[in-house]
């Protein structure tokens, strides 16, 4: 097959590179915005990556990604796959505007150059929070207009409707990973948000506190819910799912990638406060926001976007997902605790017993 990716200089998109070089011999041709990142990224993977990468100097924001005549005449009527995962993946309201820009004219500059090349399948990677403030995750779309807790996730799920108005151009499936994590493996994570951003603010906190030589059996509080669950999802589960895809996944469907067995927020923060060796920190309900101190305020502040997720469980129906693996190689995600505890003691760089 010859298979079309944007966002492969991203933590998702190097761990399906590398896993579509290892696992089939399909052609890839890989849209990047920075060219000599792109080149230490293939220069990093094992095997003959010359002869089956082709790196396509692009931009998402731009029409037909910014591809030139030439290149859109080389590639029509040659891609079996678009795979499109190119995001901006932040929360804060402040960048509205960037990320309509990425996540949503970058997505239907996307599914426009895939109909220009007469692309026969388009795989968009969304995310698993386009439920919004819906109870229940569903493999359906959910209402345009339904309120989200923040533009990243208002893009997405704009961004989804229109990928399924393409369906009478090329076959579209939609895929949803809930929070993406570290290699199930190897801990390893090639990411600064969502869990990571949450882990850095806490690590800087810490140094901070312990700098200032305060009291070391104060405990700060953060707000959310300590029975409330983070769905965290193994970036190399998601990308064999998304490999996996190619040659299984049935045209108007969605997947959610999610985990059934989400840990608590408080086994969690249990974990991260056993890797970073820092005792002091606790969750505490939202309603107690008026007892916080000032620099509990401030630790609440430096990891405001995650307070939504903090204070929420989210139940997922992955049934579509489980029927895509059945029958291949890939199990169902059961993550025992100790894996969750390897990789937050990976990105703190503290080894295993
Ligand atoms: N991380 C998660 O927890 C998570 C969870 C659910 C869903 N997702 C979805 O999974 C996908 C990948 O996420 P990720 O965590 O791998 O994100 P990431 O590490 O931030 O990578 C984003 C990728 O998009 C590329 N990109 C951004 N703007 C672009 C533009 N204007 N033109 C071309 N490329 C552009 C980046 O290129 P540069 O290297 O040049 O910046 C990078 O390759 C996204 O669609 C995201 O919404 C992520």
């Amino acid at each position: 097959m010859t298979i079309f990716l944007t966002g492969t200089t991203g933590f998702l998109g190097g761990k399906l590179l590398a896993n579509l070089l290892q696992t089939t011999d399909h052609t890839l041709y890989v849209l990047v915005r920075d060219m000599a990142k792109a080149e230490r990224l293939v220069a990093s993977l094992p095997g003959n990556t010359e002869s089956r990468i082709r790196l396509l100097q692009g931009d998402i924001t731009k029409v037909n990604c910014g591809l030139d005549a030439m290149e859109i005449d080389e590639l029509t009527g040659n891609i079996d796959i678009f795979y499109h995962l190119a995001a901006l993946v932040k929360f804060d309201e402040e960048l509205r505007k960037e990320l309509f820009a990425i996540n949503y004219d970058g997505t239907k500059h996307a599914l426009e150059l895939a109909k220009l090349l007469s692309a026969k399948k388009f795989f968009y990677v969304s995310t698993a929070y386009t439920i919004g403030k819906h109870e229940y995750g569903v493999e359906k779309l959910y209402p345009i207009e339904a309120e989200g807790h923040n533009p990243y996730e208002e893009s997405k799920v704009k961004s989804e409707h229109l990928a399924f108005s393409y369906a009478d151009d090329m076959d579209v499936s939609i895929f949803r990973p809930s929070i993406i994590v570290g290699d199930s493996e190897t801990g390893e994570a090639d990411s600064e948000f969502t869990l990571y951003g949450f882990m850095r603010a806490l690590d800087v906190f810490k140094r901070r506190v312990t700098r200032s030589a305060t009291d070391p059996t104060t405990v700060y509080r953060v707000l959310g819910s300590k029975h409330a669950t983070s769905n965290f999802v193994p970036v190399n589960y998601v990308a064999d799912i998304l490999a996996i895809a190619a040659s299984r996944a049935e045209a108007g469907t969605i997947y959610n990638i999610t985990n059934p067995k989400p840990a608590s927020n408080y086994d969690i923060l249990t974990m991260i406060k056993n890797a970073l060796d820092f005792n002091q920190l606790a969750i505490i309900e939202e309603t107690d926001e008026g007892t916080l101190t000032v620099e509990e305020e401030r630790l609440n502040d430096m990891i405001r976007v995650f307070n939504d997720y903090l204070s929420r469980s989210f139940d997922f129906d992955d049934r579509n997902t489980q029927q895509l693996i059945d029958g291949t190689p890939i199990q169902h995600l059961d993550m025992p605790e100790e894996t969750l505890q390897m990789i937050i003691n990976a990105y703190f760089g503290v080894r295993g017993e």
